[in-house]
């Protein structure tokens, strides 16, 4: 086992020296040093959510450079478990997509429920974004204060596009999309040393009007833009195959006659219309020929 995470360790410091630059000796020193240490203490907790993989890649990421453990917040939200145990000093993480300038209401509502028998020391976020945050640093740090707790960190990676819901919003190009993911890469590179030093800094891209956006449009979309009542599916397209169903995380859909049904309660994460193999699935008339993206692949449709 200890082999193993030092092979492992090994394996992130290649990650490291490539995105470091080689002449950077001393500080290659220092982060094998820690990233041994962090290797043989796996203390560290990332709750994620996640509708379309970005996130889930870089909550994979920040956990394969910490060693930590993943916990999927819909599921444990379904399972009713809000209890964690925290030992003393423990770094807690958060990972989530930007859903109208803030976090998933769900992950909001997560953090308020969750319950934790020791202060975490060192608390941060990652949020990904196609463009920017608005005020969601804001936000999240009250939804922790609340707590008792206190924020640490946090950053912004951009990533690809994945909501195509509404007239004037579509996908990235194939080629932008990779070039964000491996921006992104590169930044996590540079923040993962960040965290395991126990740094504070907080790095969000927040654009233009962040006030507004957060604090005017968000309500107004978690109120009127997840209506699932606009989503169709094409009988003659579809398959059967149940995909729609199982990828979506909060349990939205079900299939009484083998077609596809919304409950209700959807948080248009949009992974049942990205994941449907056939394109069989649209909201309204918005989501007609923009083709479907699922972390590092975009696919184009006529
Ligand atoms: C409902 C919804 C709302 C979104 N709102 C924003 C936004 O306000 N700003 C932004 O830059 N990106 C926004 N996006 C894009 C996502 O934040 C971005 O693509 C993210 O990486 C998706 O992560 P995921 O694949 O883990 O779900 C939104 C996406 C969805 C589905
Ligand atoms: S994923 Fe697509 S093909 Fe499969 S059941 Fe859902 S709508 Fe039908
Ligand atoms: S129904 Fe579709 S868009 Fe709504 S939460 Fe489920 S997967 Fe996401």
């Amino acid at each position: 086992m200890l082999l193993m995470m030092l092979g492992m360790a090994s394996f992130s410091m290649e990650r490291f020296r490539e995105s470091l630059g080689i002449g950077k000796v001393l500080k290659l020193q220092k982060y094998d040093i820690l990233l041994i240490f962090a290797a043989l203490n796996p203390i560290v907790m990332i709750f994620y959510f996640s509708g379309c993989g970005n996130s889930k890649h870089v909550a994979e990421t920040i956990a394969a450079g910490l060693y930590d453990t993943l916990v999927f917040i819909p599921e444990a939200a379904r399972e009713n478990h809000y209890e964690y145990e925290l030992t003393e000093g423990e770094r807690l993480g958060f990972v989530f997509p930007i859903y109208s300038w803030a976090p998933p209401k769900l992950v909001l509502d997560f953090v308020k429920k969750m319950q934790l028998k020791a202060k975490p020391d060192y608390l941060y976020f990652v949020c990904t974004c196609g463009d920017n945050c608005g005020l969601t640093e804001k936000v999240f740090r009250k939804a922790i204060e609340e707590k008792g707790w206190h924020l640490s960190a946090c950053f912004s990676v951009q990533m690809p596009e994945t909501y195509i819901g509404m007239p004037g919003f579509k996908l990235d190009t194939e080629k932008n999309a990779q070039l964000k993911i491996d921006r992104a890469d590169d930044t996590m590179m540079r923040n993962i040393p960040r965290l395991i030093d126990n740094e504070c800094f907080s790095e969000i891209v927040k654009g233009s009007l962040p006030w507004l956006k957060t604090y005017l449009v968000n309500p107004g979309f978690n109120k009127y833009a997840t209506d699932d009542s606009k989503y169709r599916v094409d009988l003659k397209k579809c398959t059967s195959c149940g995909r729609c169903m199982y990828v979506c995380p909060v349990q939205n859909i079900k299939m009484p006659q083998g077609e596809p049904v919304w409950l209700g309660h959807c948080i248009m994460c949009m992974a049942c219309y990205h994941q449907c193999r056939s394109n069989a699935i649209q909201y309204g008339k918005a989501t007609v020929g923009k083709g479907q993206y699922y972390f590092g692949k975009t696919l184009r449709w006529k």
